[in-house]
């Protein structure tokens, strides 16, 4: 199946991912791997929730901690670009028959909730509180260094169908998988920024967030974090890397919270904005497609995910098999 056309002009204007809410089961133990370990930094916090942000980020926070019963995924939040794209955004989503809530939260301006047909909770914002740069306060650079929240990636029953409502989005395709049998996509890089993706869709039971990824300035951060992580009680959350991907020339690192939520640590892709910029093509065979040089992902990232709140999940139309480790 042809990748579609994308949308130059679309309904409204995102400017990028913004910030994810998850749901975790000891706040302090979440604490500790995302602000001594990932070194992101505390923003606000009470006894129910943590908000952090990135060294080059002005906007309050990209990352929600709040405590919960169980672990999962509140929230994937975008950024548009003015006010006025909130009422279009707001009346997409509801001319596709999907629900429209404005919500008020803290250190955000005028909101709404809504979810994609596959149920993925989803939040959208123009104004964030602004706080002021730390990008040059060297003294508080810490952990892996994390310089901006980077993407989403989810698994999706049906790649070819997310593909065509994140188009219809204005979200771009600059790299895609298919399966040489079917023609169909098996996973799909999507972006608004201006880099490989702020969302990327991997065939297999979703809807279900893969991972949040973050840029770091080097790949010596990752082998600093990899030390620093196995000699703190850390070892068991890596679960693959480090690397570099075929797909978006990223150096790459996979790590898991306390709560199993998968953490990329990634830097070094490359600039997509020209409107015309041809989507690459990999196939799933492809040992390269996943990693450069040549190793392949452990089962448990083809298998694990993160649940979103409210989403049922169901097993993928598309049965091709990946490259899996032994
Ligand atoms: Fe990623």
């Amino acid at each position: 199946m042809p990748i579609p056309a994308p949308t130059l002009y679309p309904p409204f204007n995102i400017t990028r991912l913004s910030h994810v809410e998850y749901g975790v089961t000891d706040l302090a133990a979440s604490r500790a791997f995302y602000v001594d370990i990932l070194g992101l930094q505390v923003t606000a916090e009470n006894d129910n929730r943590i908000y952090l942000r990135a060294m080059e980020e002005r906007g309050h926070h990209c990352i929600i901690l709040r405590q919960s019963d169980s672990a999962g995924v509140s929230c994937l939040g975008f950024k548009l670009y003015d006010t006025p794209e909130l009422d279009k955004a707001a009346a997409f989503f509801e001319g596709k028959g999907l629900p429209v809530e404005w919500i008020e939260r803290p250190f955000m301006g005028k909101c709404f909730r809504t979810c994609d047909p596959w149920g993925v909770p989803l939040e959208f914002y123009v104004k964030m509180d602004r706080l002021p740069p730390i990008h040059q306060q060297y003294r508080l650079y810490n952990g892996v260094k994390p310089l901006r929240i980077d993407h989403f990636n989810m698994f999706s029953a049906n790649v070819d169908e997310a593909i065509a409502f994140y188009g219809e989005m204005g979200f771009r395709v600059t790299e895609y998988t298919e399966d040489d049998e079917s023609g169909r996509v098996w996973a799909a890089w999507m972006h608004r920024k201006g880099g490989v993706h702020d969302v990327a869709f991997t065939n297999g039971t979703g809807p279900r967030l893969h991972h949040t990824a973050f840029w770091v300035p080097t790949p010596l951060n990752i082998i600093d974090l990899l030390d620093l992580m196995a000699t703190t009680g850390y070892v068991a959350n890596i679960e693959r890397g480090p690397g570099r991907h075929g797909i978006s020339n990223a150096f790459f690192l996979y790590v898991r919270d306390p709560d199993g939520h998968r953490i990329e640590i990634y830097c070094s892709d490359y600039q997509t904005c020209d409107a015309d910029l041809e989507p690459i093509k990999w196939s799933l065979t492809d040992p390269q497609r996943q990693t450069l040089w040549g190793a392949p992902a452990p089962r448990s990232w083809f298998e694990e995910g993160s649940l979103f709140d409210g989403a049922e999940i169901r097993d993928s139309d598309l049965k091709a098999q990946p490259i899996i480790a032994p």
